[in-house]
């Protein structure tokens, strides 16, 4: 099982719109395809209807962990309400062993984060192989990738014997007219280099109301031929950069 986990702090960034329409892509293309929504405003959960909700993923992260029936696109959702704040480090070791149980059931975890930084996002860094990030072109949007990085440090150090690996920041919600984003982008790509995705996604009203009608842009019922091509050009790159 490779595990992707979508993650930036800042909140409103589009981790969720990214991991549903990933984890989509991957269902569609015939993987078996788990998906940990450890939002508490479980968005995600609400958008992918189409997956079977293995329920709370509160057992995740408790010492008894039986793994569940097997459904091919899952769903695990964070209903936990604040059970191991005090004391989350018996929670991330038993998310640690619990976690690959249900490698062999599964070809690809998709991991949707909470804004702001927790040991929930701790726990999806620890366990994730690749990490996207999506970035708004916005005040202060690039500056949250800094808080990030101390993240991924601390991560590092202190929960995996092998770094994280970043498959890429994605610009999202990009005005193709507004030369401020577009010197922002230039700006990141002189900075970042190849750790930017060389494809961005538009600031598109179709990828919010297909996210909030349970389906991805490819199967919305509206006239998708300027929303879907960005789309499905981050979706290939993003399969390219997790494969290599
Ligand atoms: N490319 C886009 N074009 C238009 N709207 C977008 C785009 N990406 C995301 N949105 C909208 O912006 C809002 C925030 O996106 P999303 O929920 O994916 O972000 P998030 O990072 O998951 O937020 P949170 O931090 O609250 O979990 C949503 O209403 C979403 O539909
Ligand atoms: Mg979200």
């Amino acid at each position: 099982m490779k595990t992707i986990a979508v993650n930036i702090e800042k909140g409103g960034a589009g981790k969720t719109t990214i991991a549903c329409h990933l984890a989509w892509h991957l269902a569609d293309a015939g993987h078996r395809v788990l998906v940990l929504d450890l939002d508490r405003q479980c968005n995600a959960s609400a958008a992918l209807r189409d997956f079977e909700s293995l329920g709370s993923c509160k057992p995740l992260f408790e010492n008894a962990f039986q793994p569940p029936a097997v459904p091919e696109r899952a769903i695990y959702s964070n209903r936990m309400t604040g059970e191991y704040d005090a004391d989350y480090g018996k929670a991330l070791g038993a998310f640690r062993a619990n976690f690959p149980m249900l490698s062999d059931a599964y070809d690809y975890c998709v991991i949707d984060t909470p804004p702001a930084w927790s040991w929930i996002n701790f726990a999806a860094l620890m366990m994730c192989d690749d990490l996207i990030v999506p970035v708004e072109l916005g005040p202060f949007g690039p500056d949250s990738t800094r808080q990030l990085s101390n993240s991924i440090q601390t991560v590092n150090q202190k929960g995996r014997r092998t770094p994280i690996r970043i498959a890429g920041l994605v610009a999202n919600r990009v005005k193709a007219n507004d030369r401020n984003q577009l010197a922002m982008l230039e700006e990141l790509k002189a900075k970042i280099g190849r750790n930017l995705f060389a494809t961005h996604l538009p600031d598109r009203a179709h990828y919010s109301q297909a996210v909030q009608a349970g389906v991805p842009v490819w199967r919305f019922d509206k006239d998708v031929r300027a929303s879907l091509p960005p789309m499905r050009a981050f979706l290939d790159e993003a399969m390219e950069r997790i494969r290599s």
